[in-house]
């Protein structure tokens, strides 16, 4: 008989393993993974890989942190005689930097990709940050699945939030913030935005209509420094609007991050659970699910 599937979770998936391996039937598998100390990393898998799929969970923020361990890992499930190893990774780093804006400069979207092809066999993925590179199958040789949080922050969105409207902070926002203003039937903007520094960016509130009587939603990708965020609000706030909601799908930032957006003059701060779980998250566990379930049991082909 054909063993379920190992679910092995890295460190800092716990808050989305139970549900990953409840919703693919896979068995939790039993590790150790700890730091020696000096910092290299040590592993070691207590249930047989052997014959048996692998299903690898990550959150890969801080993925300098991170990424050895994932190669490690599925490279032991191999050598132990693992069969097919999967990754689910809701936030999949180092997509931004997409093209060389100066000789010289590593394009980490296209090595990113190719670390994570030449490791496992298949990969799931949320709302990865695609721009100038506008699918995954351009940096990925393997089969893999991007799937969408946006169903999920729509109802969020449509629970709470009476007359919303959808706002996009730059023109990369321009494909999420269009695909949830639809599901709620919303009217939805997209402002212009200038990247100074890391930690700076100008917002043009070009275009922003429609604020009276509507709370404005700002819905971001991905928030880091905060800067972004905080640059939308102001903007809005000095055109007119309400306190924004911001929505943030992949929560990067540190502590301190939201208070900030907080005085900036957000209303509230909502994050899905792809980095860590907070309290009233939205959880994300539903559209990996669905994402990772043909992967990782293809249909059988007559
Ligand atoms: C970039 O285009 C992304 O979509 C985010 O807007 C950006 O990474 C946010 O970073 P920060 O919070 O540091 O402004």
């Amino acid at each position: 008989m054909k063993l379920n599937p190992l679910l092995v979770c890295l460190p800092g998936a716990e808050h989305l393993a139970p549900g990953l391996a409840t919703g693919l039937q896979c068995d939790l598998a039993d590790m150790t993974f700890r730091r020696f100390p000096d910092g290299e990393g040590y592993l070691r898998f207590h249930n047989d890989p052997m014959g048996r799929d692998l299903v690898l969970v990550a959150v890969l923020q801080d993925p300098d942190r991170h990424l050895a361990r994932l190669q490690f890992t599925a490279a032991a499930g191999r050598a132990q005689g693992a069969g097919r190893i999967g990754l689910i990774a809701p936030y999949l780093p180092y997509l931004r930097q997409d093209t060389a804006f100066q000789p010289g400069e590593a394009v980490t979207a296209r090595h990113m990709g190719a670390l994570v092809s030449s490791a496992v066999n298949w990969l799931v993925t949320l709302d990865p940050h695609l721009h100038r590179i506008d699918r995954l199958s351009r940096v990925l040789n393997i089969p893999h699945r991007s799937v969408s949080s946006a169903g999920k922050l729509a109802a969020w969105i449509t629970a709470r939030i009476p007359r919303p409207l959808i706002i996009g902070p730059d023109a990369e926002s321009a494909g999420w913030v269009k695909d949830i203003a639809m599901r709620l039937a919303a009217p939805y903007l997209v402002l212009t935005k200038q990247r100074i520094g890391d930690e700076a960016v100008r917002i043009r509130p070009d275009g922003v209509r429609d604020l009276a009587k509507r709370t404005p939603v700002i819905v971001d990708d991905i928030v880091s420094t905060g800067a972004t965020m905080c640059a939308s609000i102001a903007a809005l706030l000095t055109a007119g609007a309400a306190p924004p909601v911001c929505c943030v799908i992949h929560a990067l930032f540190g502590a301190g991050v939201e208070a900030r957006l907080l005085s900036a003059g957000a209303d509230c701060v909502v994050t899905t659970t792809s980095i860590r779980p907070r309290p009233g998250a939205i959880d994300i566990v539903p559209p990996l699910v669905r994402g990772a379930a043909d992967l990782l049991r293809p249909p059988i082909r007559h």
